[in-house]
């Protein structure tokens, strides 16, 4: 029996403590509550090929030309083959998918998907049923739980990863483990408009980071095309669209039919600067999403959460359109790992958003991101019987490079503390769906005065300052990546290399050497 730590409590990391506890014995920390995460936001639901007339080979070409070009084919297999077994056991364990008519699983459609293969629950709460069950099973194994417990920083003795530190409300702590899981999801949190909820800071690629582990595909970040236009930026699925509500201009014409021949249910990446683009023909409105047409009692009861959120502010969308706009919704690239989760750290596995498989490459595929969680959560819950060791670092190779740690050179403004609000807005107007050099250059300087002026990174003692580090270390990453990727490709454009380019059709891998390396 071997001890692990299981960072995070979103599906990856319910799963990967679950499946671990029979054979080893689990720790989980998670920095708020055991139900709170990413997942219990989750509408569509989860691709899969369940159903009789789809096939995991249809699935893999689907994400396959989500990904343009960067997905990892191995990885991409594993994730469509092994899905509907997957989904499989959530029915076993309790989670009850919506079902049609005749009791069979009803299936919903969303973007750039051939064939209808989304199943769903409570009509839109779907990330929300998946959680409470996986809380309440995990609850009843044998899983050693700490709520409101912050990773600080992941300790490494002699090249492996063997343990966390913890911020605690009793103060720093320290758990020793032959193994840790990071299962601590994304970091929507880095930009102004994000679908995600607070605690997605993006900690534990932060971690894995500062403790040398290879991260790849930082540039490439999702944004989904439709939040409510409201603060705080609800999600309304693409399942919507997928039954049939259409995006409106403000003079009330469908302007998606000019920008792709699948209108609406374009690639994600698509939609979404479609809608960049015509809002910034409006003088930054928001476009409007029209679902009358399909009628109250079937918004009420397909998309109840939406209908709610809708009714909470003040709009009826059944009787009219809705202001909807982009936001930040899910990072393709983090730790980069194999099929098992295992990073290039002896010891350090990385599950779910927080980890780069390959399996979306330069853009997800709509609802593949629960299913990537259950897939290769359970892979590396597994893999621990193999041995608790990670594989083999990448090979750094000569490229651009940036210290690490703090700097403030000459070309700099005079700095001062990092401010999150001023982080985010920063990010979102350099760094968001629309990208160019000079924007990237002039953010990263600033990032860099913002490192500078936090060096003193021990007395960063609140979860809040230790959250601004982790977004102000991921921000300068991103910003970085997008400036090395002279090309646009999926989620990531730039608008001064418009096309893109077979010199770029390969992942960046980025790692804290301790500068900044490019490697492949
Ligand atoms: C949605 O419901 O639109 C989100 C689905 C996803 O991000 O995969």
């Amino acid at each position: 029996v071997s001890r692990v730590i299981v960072v995070g409590s979103g599906v990856a990391g319910l799963i990967a403590a679950l499946e671990a506890s029979v054979r080893h014995e689990v720790v989980l920390v998670t920095k708020s509550q055991l139900a709170e995460s990413n997942t219990r936001y989750a509408q569509g639901g989860i691709a899969a090929a369940l159903f009789p007339d789809d096939s995991v080979e249809s699935h893999i070409a689907d994400t396959l030309v989500a990904g343009a070009g960067l997905c990892d084919p191995e990885a991409v297999r594993v994730l469509c083959a092994e899905g509907p077994d997957r989904v499989r056991d959530l029915i076993a364990l309790g989670v009850a998918f919506d079902t049609d008519t005749n009791g069979e699983l009803a299936r919903g459609h969303e973007a750039a998907h051939s064939h209808k293969r989304v199943v769903h629950a409570g009509g839109d709460a779907t990330g929300l049923a998946i959680e409470l069950a996986l809380v309440a099973a995990v609850q009843k194994a044998v899983v050693e739980v700490h709520e409101n417990a912050f990773m600080v920083d992941l300790v490494v003795a002699d090249g492996a990863v063997r343990g966390v530190e913890l911020l605690t409300p009793a103060g720093r702590r320290t758990l020793a483990a032959d193994a840790v899981i990071l299962a601590s999801g994304g970091a929507g949190r880095l930009y102004a408009h994000t679908t995600n909820p607070a605690v997605t800071t993006g900690d534990g690629i932060a971690a894995a980071w500062r403790a040398g582990a290879v991260l790849g595909d930082l540039e490439f970040y999702q944004f989904h095309p439709t939040s409510l236009a409201v603060p705080g930026n609800p999600l309304v699925s693409e399942a919507v669209r997928g039954e049939g509500a259409v995006l409106l201009a403000s003079d009330g014409s469908r302007f998606m039919t000019g920008v792709h021949p699948q209108a609406e249910l374009a690639p994600r990446d698509v939609v979404a600067r479609g809608i960049a683009g015509q809002m910034a023909r409006q003088d930054g409105a928001p476009v409007l999403l029209d679902a009358t047409g399909l009628g109250r009692d079937f918004l009420a009861a397909r998309f109840p959460g939406i209908t709610a959120v809708c009714e909470a502010h003040g709009f009826d969308w059944a009787a009219e359109p809705i202001p909807v706009t982009p936001a930040a919704h899910y990072w393709m690239g983090g730790v980069r790992t194999d099929t098992e989760g295992r990073t290039s750290l002896p010891g350090l596995f990385g599950v779910g958003e927080v980890a780069c498989t390959g399996v979306h490459g330069a853009n997800r595929l709509a609802s593949n991101s629960l299913l990537e969680s259950l897939v290769f959560a359970w892979r590396a819950a597994h893999a621990l019987d193999d041995g608790l060791g990670g594989v083999a670092a990448a090979t750094p190779f000569e490229g651009a490079a940036i210290p690490g740690g703090s700097r403030l050179g000459e070309e700099n403004e005079p700095a001062s503390r990092v401010d999150r609000a001023q982080l985010r807005q920063l990010m979102w107007d350099a760094a968001g769906l629309y990208r160019n050099a000079d924007a990237l250059e002039q953010a990263a300087a600033t990032l860099d005065g913002w490192t500078a002026a936090s060096a003193d990174r021990s007395a960063a003692a609140t979860v809040a300052e230790l959250e601004d580090r982790n977004l102000l270390d991921l921000g300068r990453l991103v910003v970085r990546s997008a400036v090395d990727r002279e090309e646009s490709r999926g989620a990531h454009f730039r608008s001064d290399f418009p096309d893109t380019s077979a010199a770029f059709a390969h992942h960046s891998s980025y790692r804290l050497t301790p500068e900044v390396a490019l490697v492949d």
